[in-house]
């Protein structure tokens, strides 16, 4: 299935919605939508429609034979970045409340969006499955354990913001090789600001060159 030939908002909303009746989710994606639209700017909730087109593509193209895979990945990716526009003191709150043992004071944001957008989706959505929320929690750092579900995200939010007109041919790619693509990307620009690199990363990284 090919993509949409432009990846204007009004396009792509048709298409979430289109992909969300497919899928079965028609009722879950109306509710989401709404919630997005009146809580993101208008620049991240376009990155979010055109992350839930691409993930949907590369599940179809890539692992047809796992229905489940593209619900997970279509759930995961409308709600990836719930998350990215609260402030500090906000992800700190939210992460309080979770179990997870981790002092997240010291944390990039980058990696904070995506682990109290998990707590985040977990609280308002308690029906989604276990692999989705972690998806949303893996979906900057990566994970060596990370699903099918969890690695489409991952492509599809790297690949968002290149030219649409050479996207058929970047989600036809195998997507452990886009992974390891940004994986570099990540790794390289965090070296390159002295920064740490999580953990998760790393490991994702040797995973994916086979050590
Ligand atoms: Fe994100
Ligand atoms: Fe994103």
């Amino acid at each position: 299935m090919t993509l949409p030939a432009h990846n204007d908002a009004s396009t792509l909303e048709a298409e979430v919605l289109a992909i969300a009746q497919r899928r079965d989710m028609l009722s879950f994606a109306h509710h989401v939508l709404r919630s997005l639209a009146s809580s993101l700017s208008p620049g991240r909730y376009h990155h979010t429609l055109e992350v839930v087109v691409l993930a949907d593509r590369i599940a179809l193209l890539h692992f047809s034979d796992q229905p489940q895979t593209g619900r997970d990945a279509f759930a995961a990716a409308l709600l990836h970045d719930i998350a990215k526009e609260l402030s500090s003191e906000e992800h700190l709150e939210i992460l309080r409340k979770t179990d997870t043992p981790r002092d997240w004071l010291n944390a990039p944001s980058q990696v904070l969006h995506s682990k109290s957008g998990a707590a985040k989706a977990k609280a308002d959505y308690p029906e989604l499955p276990t692999e989705v929320i972690d998806a949303i929690a893996y979906h900057t750092t990566g994970h060596p354990g990370m699903d099918n579900a969890a690695r489409t995200l991952f492509c599809a939010d790297y690949l968002s913001g290149g030219e649409w007109a050479g996207m058929e041919a970047r989600i036809s790619e195998n997507p452990d090789k886009i992974c390891l693509e940004k994986v570099k990307t990540v790794i390289c620009k965090l070296v390159d600001r002295e920064k740490e690199i999580e953990a998760d990363t790393f490991q994702f990284y040797r995973s994916l060159i086979g050590i």
